[in-house]
């Protein structure tokens, strides 16, 4: 690993999973001109929510990221935004009435756009093209045109992203987050689910105890905590390039943030030893996420945290596992007990959703629901029997009536889910199932409190 750090340091290190664009000069055009461009995200918010998942180490706080496997131009839609944002908010509500704690909330959103692929071609009917990489290099349409990266695919990643930030903003601090409307953040489609009675009832509960603190002169006019929240926004930063032309010192520390998100993570694919991306990531001051899948050795992780987060910087790393609902009992435990041994400050964070792909009779990709919630169970009864905190969830979800995922209350076949099977990657919770995991993870993570709390 090269000692010294520059925002173009990767470049002399192994790259993998980034288009080869044909033309350098229009690459070289998009590059200069996306360096221009405002930043995204502030210095000083990176720091906030780093503060924010320091208390998440420390077992205060829980961490909830989720939103579109990819993003991509065709879903750009303000409702689409919203919809996220509500089953999020929905989902923390959950989360924080249960446990108490405070939820820090992370989308995978307002940037999630660039996609590791298991192949570097498709073929169809014997036509062989490149794979699509997601919506900021080529196109999903199966003809050479489209699938030929283009840089200028960039520019509308970048647009599209200030925009999907513009709003989150505005629903977070607007008046949309206030917990006054928790009735209101109810999907139409979602009634017909039993957990939709259950955060009914639950809305109802926090209406009286509104109502009584109101009496006693706390509302949001005297709370501002009551009336908005703080939403972050995160992505795999895989295209090294936009990343790159991102990158801002903060005029504050000096230090370097990638301006493209509050948090980015580095895919399982990507994270090994000596890669672009962990040269890349290793100089930003943002918090980082690491996937770890079961390829990933301990000594290996421990080599990972020396080299980005040297100084043991609570928050700073959060390692996001995602092993297999079968895996993860057998597979956790030997990372869990390194990091405790080594005294490296991480938050766990499970993901439950890129182990337990199957494919469906009818060709569908699809997540059982059984299966995800397995991968949780197991992630909790790891760390209780470590003695470790499971503190995050990490769930490619949608705030629509999606069916791409089996399962669930409302259950969905494999015959279902042909009718409105809509991912641009991988499939999604709809927003019935994500209210459902986070009830039932809401059980999960109290049982693993009352066990801390007793031991305490
Ligand atoms: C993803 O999060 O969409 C992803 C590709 O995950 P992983 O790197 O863990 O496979
Ligand atoms: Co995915």
């Amino acid at each position: 690993m090269a000692a010294k750090w520059t925002p173009d340091s990767w470049r002399s290190q192994k790259g993998i999973q980034m288009p080869f664009y044909r033309d350098a000069g229009a690459l070289a055009s998009v590059e200069a001109q996306l360096g221009q461009f405002p930043p995204l995200v502030f210095a000083g918010e990176a720091r906030h929510l780093k503060a924010d998942l320091a208390k998440v180490v420390a077992g205060e706080a829980f961490l909830l990221q989720g939103g579109d496997c990819a993003e991509s131009f065709a879903e750009f839609h303000p409702n689409n935004i919203r919809d996220t944002f509500r089953v999020l908010l929905q989902m923390a509500v959950v989360l924080t009435f249960a446990s108490k704690l405070p939820v820090v909330k992370v989308g995978r959103m307002a940037g999630q756009f660039a996609k590791p692929r298991s192949a570097d071609t498709e073929t169809v009917d014997g036509v062989e093209l490149p794979s699509y990489r997601g919506d900021n290099v080529n196109d999903i349409a199966f003809t050479a045109e489209g699938r030929e990266p283009d840089p200028q695919r960039m520019v509308q990643a970048y647009n599209q992203s200030a925009a999907t930030l513009n709003l989150l903003r505005a629903f977070s601090t607007g008046g949309y987050a206030s917990l006054d409307r928790v009735h209101g953040w109810m999907l139409d489609f979602m009634g017909r689910s039993p957990w939709a009675a259950k955060f009914e009832q639950m809305a109802d509960q926090i209406g009286q105890a509104l109502d009584f603190m109101r009496a006693c002169g706390l509302s949001a006019e005297t709370v501002p905590q009551l009336g908005g929240t703080s939403f972050y926004t995160s992505h795999e930063a895989l295209l090294l390039p936009f990343e790159q032309a991102l990158t801002r010192q903060d005029s504050l520390t000096g230090d370097w943030y990638d301006t493209s998100a509050h948090m980015l993570w580095i895919g399982d694919r990507t994270r090994f030893e000596g890669s672009a991306h962990v040269e890349y990531l290793r100089g930003i001051g943002n918090p980082i996420g690491l996937k770890c899948g079961p390829s990933l050795e301990p000594d290996a992780l421990l080599r990972l945290l020396d080299t980005l987060n040297p100084a043991r910087e609570a928050g700073r790393i959060t390692l996001i596992t995602r092993y297999g609902h079968d895996k993860i009992e057998a597979g956790l435990p030997k990372l869990v007990r390194a990091v405790l041994r080594e005294g490296h400050p991480v938050i766990w964070s499970c993901d439950p959703m890129h182990g337990n792909v199957v494919k469906a009779a009818n060709g569908y990709k699809t997540r059982p629901f059984d299966r995800i919630l397995a991968e949780v169970r197991g992630f909790f009864a790891v760390h209780r029997a470590e003695g470790s905190f499971g503190g995050g969830i990490h769930a490619e979800m949608t705030g629509q009536n999606v069916t791409e995922c089996t399962g669930g209350a409302i259950a969905i076949t494999d015959e279902g889910l042909a009718d409105r099977y809509h991912t641009h990657c991988d499939p999604r919770l709809n927003a019935a199932q994500s209210l459902e995991l986070a009830f039932l993870l809401a059980e999960m993570l109290n049982e693993e409190l009352k066990e801390r709390r007793a031991a305490a």
